[in-house]
């Protein structure tokens, strides 16, 4: 996606150019298509629209450059849990703390729970043999291992991540695509 939009902007900004030194070309042909003599108004006029172009090229760039993802591999963005720091299912959650979410690997597979509490937005820690696991210090919402609440004021289980998991076993988890839920279907989880 990214190699296509900068081609496309180079592209564009490649014609601008192309065009804009097209129609510089033309105030410098008479009639009969010879090079006419340049007058010191033709010139800075010339030099007036050559400079406005260069700006506007760079403003142009500039925005275009907001489109364009940065930041890899940090909150918002794909982030790649490797297969060895995949836990074992039925094991302690590993907490992935750029991603803010907690690996699960239940039965049906792994499950990318968001760590934001939906209450007010605390970060939920896993309490080892904690009944339930994860616990909200904060007003004190209670959530089972797949995140679903049992206890205290929040609204919603915690929200998860789609995961994809490639053909070596990394765990790809959508952080950007944080989604709310109700309770908990196995199509949360992805196998492994
Ligand atoms: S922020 Fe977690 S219970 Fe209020």
């Amino acid at each position: 996606m990214v190699p296509l939009l900068r081609t496309l902007s180079g592209l564009f900004l490649g014609g601008l150019g192309a065009r804009l030194v097209g129609l510089l070309g033309r105030f410098h042909v008479g009639p009969e298509g010879k090079p006419r003599k340049l007058s010191r108004r033709g010139f800075t006029r010339n030099a007036a629209m050559a400079a406005s172009g260069v700006v506007l090229a760079e403003v142009g760039a500039g925005f275009l450059w907001f489109f364009w993802p940065n930041k890899t591999g940090a909150f918002g963005s794909d982030i790649t849990v490797s297969a060895s720091e995949i836990p074992a299912a039925g094991a302690e959650p590993v907490r992935n703390t750029a991603g803010k979410f907690w690996l699960v690997h239940n039965d049906d597979g792994l499950l990318a729970l968001y760590t934001k509490c939906p209450h007010l937005g605390c970060a939920v820690p896993f309490v080892p043999n904690g009944n339930p696991p994860f616990q909200c210090p904060c007003h004190g919402s209670q959530y089972d291992i797949n995140g679903v609440r049992v206890a205290g004021p929040a609204p919603r289980p915690m929200d998860y991540m789609p995961i994809t998991v490639d053909d070596s076993g990394n765990a790809i988890v959508a952080t950007g695509a944080i989604t709310q839920r109700s309770g908990y279907e196995p199509s949360q989880a992805a196998a492994v």
